[in-house]
Order: structure tokens, then sequence, then C-alpha cells
């Protein structure tokens, strides 16, 4: 009997707060057989500097660049044709791809008609206009078209009980461990559940929508919470409070999205948000990603719920962060504070 194993990567906030980079650092660290994206569809984009080269991913996880089994899973929608574009791209980046990335059978696609519909009515949330919402409405609504019955994609598709758990003709049951790291897209502030709805995105980003890609949650391993030193967000809501200092955070940390170019809102961390997502998904590790950005505006502050704390310095905020996350059981070993550059 092989053995499963799964650690998951999930946003704590709203997403752009670098799980392309933990994904990246997690792969070259740990050995793992699998990366499965477990969420969203080409509404989310991933920034990944692999050899000194830059790419951007939507589909495709991190582990293509470590030569490990890809899996777009079951929880995620998928564009075809981006799905083509971005492979191509990586093929004209010197990336092997062959025989590494696969796509549950399961998962559904984003069609011509529902990108264009979410261009049309996708403004009143400020969606990214990918067809994200509308691919998982037709999913739910059953009316939905899965990538087993797409021809081009014939090639690229798995089964997932067999992938994870050797079920019928098996190439998990050759494989001494079955090691994943589940990468998911968006955030927990986006989640469908328990983000600002209707300011959501349309899938699970929390841990139990990696599960959902048929994954048992007693095989659940390490789950690293990714958020950033300040919080970002991008679409219709106002988020971003009054006052220079925001656009400036904003531009020194190049708060523009990956996906749409659009300017991301600045905030303070909020304590009591990122508490819950600690909470919720059952956070063992934990990144603060972009803490030079602080550093170079020379302002430190947090909210907790509506009170705001400011600090002196860079030092007096992360004992404080982790003197809380302490009381929520994560210890200091496991909190990381990481800079933009920084290619952990
Ligand atoms: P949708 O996911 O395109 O439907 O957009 C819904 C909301 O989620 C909008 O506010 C988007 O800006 C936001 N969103 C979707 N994907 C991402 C992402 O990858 N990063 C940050 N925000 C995202
Ligand atoms: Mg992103």
């Amino acid at each position: 009997m092989s053995k499963l194993n799964i650690d998951v990567i999930v946003d704590l906030q709203y997403g752009d707060c670098g799980k392309g980079k933990v994904a990246h650092f997690l792969c070259k660290t740990k050995k793992y057989s699998h990366v499965l994206r477990y969420n969203g569809g080409c509404n989310a984009g991933h920034t990944i500097f692999h050899k000194g080269k830059k790419f951007i991913t939507h589909h495709i996880p991190a582990g293509i660049f470590f030569g490990v089994r890809s899996v777009i899973g079951s929880g995620c929608v998928l564009d075809p044709a981006q799905f083509f574009r971005e492979l191509k791209m990586l093929k004209d980046g010197g990336i092997a791809t062959k025989g590494k990335i696969f796509i549950a059978k399961n998962t559904h696609i984003i069609t011509e008609a529902h990108k264009k519909e979410d261009g049309e009515n996708g403004k009143k949330i400020g969606t990214t206009g990918r067809g994200n919402g509308p691919a998982y409405r037709d999913k739910y609504g059953r009316t939905g078209l899965r990538a087993e019955h797409v021809r081009a994609l014939k090639p690229y598709l798995i089964d997932l009980y067999k992938e994870w758990h050797g079920g019928g003709t098996s190439r998990a049951k050759s494989r001494e461990n079955v090691h994943i790291l589940a990468e998911g897209a968006q955030g927990f502030g986006l989640d469908i559940d328990w983000g600002d709805y209707p300011f959501v995105t349309s899938s699970h980003c929390t841990v139990a929508g990696a599960l959902l890609n048929g994954l048992p949650a007693s095989a659940l391993g390490d789950v690293w919470g990714i958020a950033k030193i300040y919080e970002t967000y991008v679409g219709s809501k106002k988020f971003q409070p009054k006052g220079a200092l925001f656009d400036k955070i904003g531009d020194i940390g190049e708060e523009f999205g990956s996906t749409t170019g659009r300017r991301r809102q600045c905030n303070w961390m909020n304590m009591q948000t990122l508490e819950r997502a600690i909470r919720m998904n059952g956070v063992t590790h934990i990144v603060f990603n972009k803490t030079d950005v602080l550093r170079a505006v020379g302002k430190w502050a947090v909210y907790d719920g509506k009170k705001k704390i400011e600090f002196k310095g860079e030092k007096p905020m992360q004992d404080f962060v982790v003197k809380r996350l302490k009381s929520l059981g994560i210890p200091r070993g496991r909190v990381y504070f990481s800079e933009s550059k920084e290619r952990i």
C-alpha cells in the first residue's frame, strides 16, 4: 500500500500573497511526487522566477519547473485556449513539459461564452473577466462541459482516483509514496463561502477546497498559510483607506495584477481576519511576504479588528505578530518573514 501525504498552500488574504514563491521553495526542498492546483481558473496568475527567467502561469502549477507531475484538479475550471498558450510559453522557455502535465477528467471547462458573459457582467464586483464565475455556475447548474468532453485535452486527462489511490490500473500503485503539494489559487478573503460575499470568487480557496480533489482528510500534512505584511485586494469594493501612504505602498510593492494589470488596493494587515483564516484552515506554518515594502515606506501598523496599532519599527511589529501566532499554536520556528526579491 503506497503512502499518501498532502501539504497545502493556502493564501490567507485576498490572493497575490506569494503562493507561487512558496510553492517553488517547497518543491525545491521537499520531495513531492505531485503538485496539484486545487481551485480557480485562469483568474489566478502565479509569477515564478526560475533560473533567472520570469514566468507567469495561470493554470499550470509550479511543480512543472521541477519536473514534478503537475495536476490541474477537479476543483478548477479550465480554459483550453489558455492552457495551450501556457504550455507553449513553458516549452518556449525551455521547461520540459512532456508527460508531466495532467488535467483531472472531471475538471469543468471555461467556454468562449463564459468569457464573453464574464467580460460583460463581471464589472459589478470587478471580476478578472476570465469566465470563472459563469463556468462554476454551469458546473453547479449541471449544464457544464468537462475536460473529458474536449478532444484536444485527451492526452492530458487523468482519473484522480487512480492517480492518488491507485484504484484500478494505477500509476500510483507502482510508486512508493504519493506526496502531494496542493497549491491553491486566490485567497481565503475571496472564498465563495468565507469571503466578503458577493465580492468573492466562485471556488473554495480553503484547505477543504484542496481535499475536494479526491483527497482524504487523514492524509493532510503541513498547511502553509501565506500572507503579506500589508493587505491588498483587487475588485470593485472600496478597500483602500484615504491617504497617499497606501498608494505609496502599492507603488513600492508593485501592486498590479499579474492577470489583468489592475492596480491593487492596499491596507494594513488585519490580525482578526488573519486569525480567522488561520483557524479555519488549520495553518501549521506561515509566511509573511514583502516585509521590505513597509521598511521602504517607513511605517508599520496592523488592525486588530477596527483598532489600529502602530509600531515604531519592523522588529516590534514582528514581535507582536509572532506573539499572536504563538497564542494560536504556531511557534516562532514556523513563522517566516520574507522580502519581495528574496527567492526563499
Ligand atoms: P473572478 O475570480 O474573476 O470571478 O473575480 C472575483 C474577485 O476575485 C475579483 O475581485 C477579482 O479581482 C478577484 N480575484 C480573482 N482571482 C484573483 C487572483 O488570483 N488574485 C487576486 N484577486 C483575484
Ligand atoms: Mg496570484
